[in-house]
């Protein structure tokens, strides 16, 4: 099984990073293979709303974007993948610009015939994995933990909008507030929550499919 982390902080050794590695250490230890994607590391374009993608070659599972860069090969790793680990702090109480361009792109997942204006777009061939794949999701931000509902929830949402047309549920969502100054024993808390939620979200795939 491979689990896939997808690391929306600029900051590759800031706090979200490091609840990520948390999850995805936890996944490891329940036998998943891992690996962490650090957006920031990658080549992401911004989506030119070309409806390129989306509006030919049905048959494809991924549509065929313009933009060079490291999309395409983004994406055909996350097919291959069996779960996701979505992790981003909330900047202005949404997720980072870096995480929505990624979010944005994967719309080559999707088809939409012309008739079909006004509608919503379909999965692709092989996209829609009738829950059989799993999702966790990770948020931090300065305001305290109380304050989920409004910094957390919009970010999660987001992360999430994609998975119905891939058909895979979300496990658990983890929002980790007041950053700036949190005791190391709440951190260590936190740490661990994220530790579980990665071999919870292994567990859960591999109910998925018994
Ligand atoms: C541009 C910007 C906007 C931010 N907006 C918010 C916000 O709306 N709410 C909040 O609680 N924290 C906000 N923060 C704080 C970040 O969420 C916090 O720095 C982040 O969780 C730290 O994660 P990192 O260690 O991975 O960088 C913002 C930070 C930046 C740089």
């Amino acid at each position: 099984m491979k689990i896939l982390g997808y690391l929306g902080s600029p900051r590759v050794k800031g706090l979200t990073g490091r609840l990520l590695q948390s999850t995805l250490d936890g996944a490891a230890s329940s036998g998943a293979e891992v690996k962490r994607i650090d957006l920031i590391k990658c080549s992401i374009k911004f989506c030119m709303g070309c409806g390129n993608c989306y509006s030919k070659n049905p048959e494809l599972s991924i549509g065929v974007c313009p933009l060079k860069d490291d999309m395409a090969g983004i994406l055909e790793e996350y097919m291959q993948a069996d779960g996701y680990v979505y992790a981003s702090p909330t900047y202005d109480m949404y997720v980072t610009a870096l995480m929505k361009m990624f979010l944005e792109r994967k719309i080559a997942f999707t088809y939409k015939a012309k008739e079909d204006a006004g509608l919503f777009p379909t999965p692709r061939p092989g996209v829609a994995v009738n829950f059989t794949k799993k999702a966790s999701m990770i948020v931090t931000g300065n305001s305290a933990d109380e304050f989920k509902e409004v910094m957390g929830d919009p970010c999660f949402e987001a992360m999430e909008g994609d998975l119905i047309w891939e058909q895979i549920d979300t496990v658990d969502t983890l929002y980790v507030g007041g950053v700036e100054t949190i005791p190391e024993e709440v951190l260590a808390e936190r740490m661990d929550t994220a530790y579980k939620m990665g071999k919870r979200l292994v567990e859960e795939i591999e109910k998925s499919r018994q």
